[in-house]
């Protein structure tokens, strides 16, 4: 499928979408849809955490002058400058912990809220912030995996980025020490194609017992 193409149809299933995705480093020089941006955002929202922890966070950035800022820290990667929009994905495993009952049902009663609050928190007690830190990090991971794809249904692209310097991205964003990030996630309509998939084959990744 060619940019063009790919930027008009919005991709229908889950696995178009998977399978049209692409890292894409220049896009189209136009602003965002914001309800569409909304829309990519709550449907990475939907993934599945344990015990519904939902440790992500996004930070959306769309501001040129803070984007060349943040490209600075990125090893001057100029798809930050390129891309209308950014979104800087991290977890914060002290805000889960701190407001875990936010993530509980209504419908529970007041008993087992407590309960289950105080068994989350139990279980965490004894590790540092950095380990706990790990643990809401592979959380975070899935939503990542999420908002590309769910993107790409809209019939937008996106990068991920672990190429940058995590302590200046928390100083320009104001962030806490202790969030642990998941990656940049520039974001926009493809202005060039990406490359061909290249991978593994099923049986070099896959042990059938
Ligand atoms: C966790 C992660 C970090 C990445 N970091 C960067 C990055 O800093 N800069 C970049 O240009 N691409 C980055 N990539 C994109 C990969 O190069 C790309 O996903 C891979 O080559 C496969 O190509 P595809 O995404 O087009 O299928 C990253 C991808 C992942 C999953």
């Amino acid at each position: 499928m060619t940019a063009t193409e790919s930027r008009t149809n919005v991709a229908a299933t889950v696995k178009e979408a998977m399978q049209t995705r692409r890292s894409i480093r220049k896009f189209v020089q136009e602003p965002m849809d914001q309800a569409d941006l909304r829309e990519i955002i709550r449907l990475s929202t939907l993934a599945p955490s344990a015990n519904n922890v939902q440790t992500w966070r996004v930070a959306v950035i769309q501001n040129p002058e803070l984007q060349t800022k943040l490209q600075a820290a990125s090893y001057n990667q100029a798809q930050v400058t390129s891309a209308p929009a950014v979104l800087v994905v991290y977890s914060d495993m002290e805000d889960a912990l701190n407001t875990i009952e936010d993530t509980l049902p209504a419908s529970m009663s007041e008993d087992d809220r407590k309960a289950r609050a105080a068994g989350f928190r139990g279980r965490f007690a004894e590790q540092d912030v950095a380990q706990r830190g790990a643990w809401g990090l592979s959380q975070a991971n899935i939503a990542f995996g999420y908002l590309m794809l769910a993107a790409r249904s809209l019939g937008y692209d996106t990068v991920p980025m672990l190429g940058f310097e995590p302590d200046k991205v928390r100083e320009l964003l104001n962030l806490p020490e202790h969030v642990q990030f998941v990656g940049l996630l520039p974001v926009g309509k493809r202005a060039e194609d990406g490359f061909p998939h290249h991978r593994h084959s099923v049986d070099r990744v896959t042990k059938f017992y």
